[in-house]
């Protein structure tokens, strides 16, 4: 039978407090709506209808194609959300997915499982339902006889006796397309909000003997639905014990869990060990027999087998094979290392190409730079790569040797085996095999310094006399 979903994504999200609109905050730096898209598609849903409303352009422009629209201009309630999609899926025979673009920790294999409670037991409604020792603001779950779900009352709605009850709508159901639709159009407003409720259509179903069904998560992370920054904190932490879990259980070391902070979307290899305080952002690929932090901060970096990374930062940059970074390195965009380079403490890179078994030892500044293999560059030698107008690029060939405390000033070549002495400053190019001395000659006056205490002892003691 045909899936389709539903995602509602139109609300303002009023109580996050925010100019960003709620279901593009992120968890585990994916927007939430984002976590819900891959979990509808990982759950085999054919086509998928995004409800936009508040900032539709931005969603939109987030999932891209990775679905199909429809804008809700006024926020009326869940219900009148769901019925904007009718004009795209009202046609189709097959079960419909509706899960709200706030509730990121649904997972797929949940929605499998009921999807064949489902469609078992032919219902028009399942319902996702959790139980939490404390309800309040979420809809409640009422039976009656045998258990059978009756209806769900929203929190503003409840009596007493029915705010008393700990089963909980998590907001995720599955209908049969063409009842939803049917049931939708009689769902009024007539309720504490004035708001359209989706939940109005179980009531419905049950007044009309259609079969409804709940399946429980046992997991209550998933039924958190983010509607203010607490339960946005509460969601990352569940979404980062998920993760962490799966990178455990794929063979990562983790030394505490609680202090590592792995986005969605981060691949690591097996037998790397991953320190505590270090964050592994975007689309960031790490090899494996790594060992990375402490106090790492890698993002969109690609990281090859048996790195070393410590106390360091990783932008938009590729490790080779067996480098040794840090501690505090910034490796900023562009920078790219080839096998067994070793960059060390104080150094910065920025659009630097650096050959295999290159040294940046310590206390350096290498941009706009290609540099070849074998290279040695001492203590403090930087590339003077802008004028204040333009930037300019240095080469460095295979096996040269720049001294401590050389400045290149681009746009310069240093050749392949070249020697630059240390302290330099080099405005020309240095031919392949040639040493270069850039710096004044040091001139030794033979017992000055002598001289010079005895004048400044003198000029004091004047001074006291007077
Ligand atoms: C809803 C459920 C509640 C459930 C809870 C689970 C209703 C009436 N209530 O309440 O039973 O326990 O979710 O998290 O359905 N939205 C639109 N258009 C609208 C209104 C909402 O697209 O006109 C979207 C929101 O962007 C959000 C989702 O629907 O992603 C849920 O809306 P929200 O206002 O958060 O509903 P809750 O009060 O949490
Ligand atoms: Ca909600």
């Amino acid at each position: 039978m045909k899936t389709m979903a539903i995602v509602l994504a139109a609300g303002q999200g009023k109580r996050m407090k925010s100019k960003l609109y709620k279901v593009l905050h992120e968890v585990c730096g994916k927007p939430m709506v984002g976590h819900v898209l891959d979990t509808v598609k990982s759950a085999a849903c054919e086509r998928v209808v995004v409800v936009v409303g508040h900032g539709a352009e931005k969603v939109q422009a987030y999932l891209g194609d990775a679905a199909e629209y429809v804008l809700q201009a006024e926020q009326l309630g869940t219900g009148h959300a769901v019925r904007q999609a009718e004009g795209l899926l009202g046609a189709e025979e097959g079960t419909t997915l509706v899960i709200c673009g706030d509730t990121p920790l649904v997972r797929a294999s949940t929605i499998e499982a009921m999807r064949e409670l489902h469609q078992a037991s032919g219902a028009a409604a399942t319902v996702l339902t959790a139980s939490f020792d404390n309800p309040t603001g979420y809809g409640r779950v009422i039976r009656g006889e045998g258990g059978k779900v009756e209806r769900i009352v929203e929190q503003k709605d409840c009596s007493a006796a029915e705010a008393a009850v700990k089963e909980i709508n998590t907001g995720t159901y599955l209908f049969d397309n063409r009842k939803l639709f049917e049931a939708l159009a009689k769902v009024t407003n007539e309720n504490a909000q004035g708001e359209y409720y989706l939940t109005d259509v179980i009531g419905l179903f049950r007044q009309a003997e259609e079969g409804i069904q709940a399946y429980c998560t046992e997991d209550l992370a998933e039924a958190i639905g983010v509607n203010d920054r607490v339960a946005l904190a509460e969601a990352e932490r569940f979404m980062r014990e998920r993760l962490n879990r799966e990178h455990l259980l794929g063979g990562v070391t983790l030394i505490d869990p609680a202090s590592t902070y792995i986005e969605a979307g981060v691949r690591i290899g097996a037998d790397t060990v991953i320190m505590p305080g270090s964050f592994i952002r975007g689309g960031t690929v790490i090899g494996e027999d790594c060992v990375i932090g402490p106090g790492a901060d890698l993002s969109n970096s690609v990281i090859a087998d048996g790195v070393t990374i410590k106390h360091s930062v990783v932008a938009d940059s590729v490790v080779g094979e067996g480098c040794s970074v840090g501690p505090y390195a910034n490796l900023r965009p562009g920078t790219k290392l080839g096998k067994a380079c070793k960059i060390g403490d104080f150094v910065e890179l920025k659009n630097a190409v650096l050959d295999d078994g290159s040294k940046v030892s310590h206390l350096s500044y290498v941009g706009d730079a290609k540099v070849g293999k074998d290279v040695n560059i001492g203590c403090g030698a930087i590339t003077v790569n802008y004028d204040g107008f333009n930037k300019a690029l240095t080469e460095i060939g295979d096996n040269a040797f720049i001294g401590s405390n050389v400045n290149l000033i681009a746009p310069v070549q240093v050749g392949d085996g070249a020697y630059v002495v240390a302290g330099s400053t080099v405005t020309q190019n240095v031919p392949a095999g040639d040493l270069a001395i850039a710096r004044e000659r040091q001139v030794n006056k033979s017992g000055y310094a002598d001289k010079i205490r005895a004048r400044a002892k003198a000029k004091k003691e004047r001074s006291k006399e007077s």
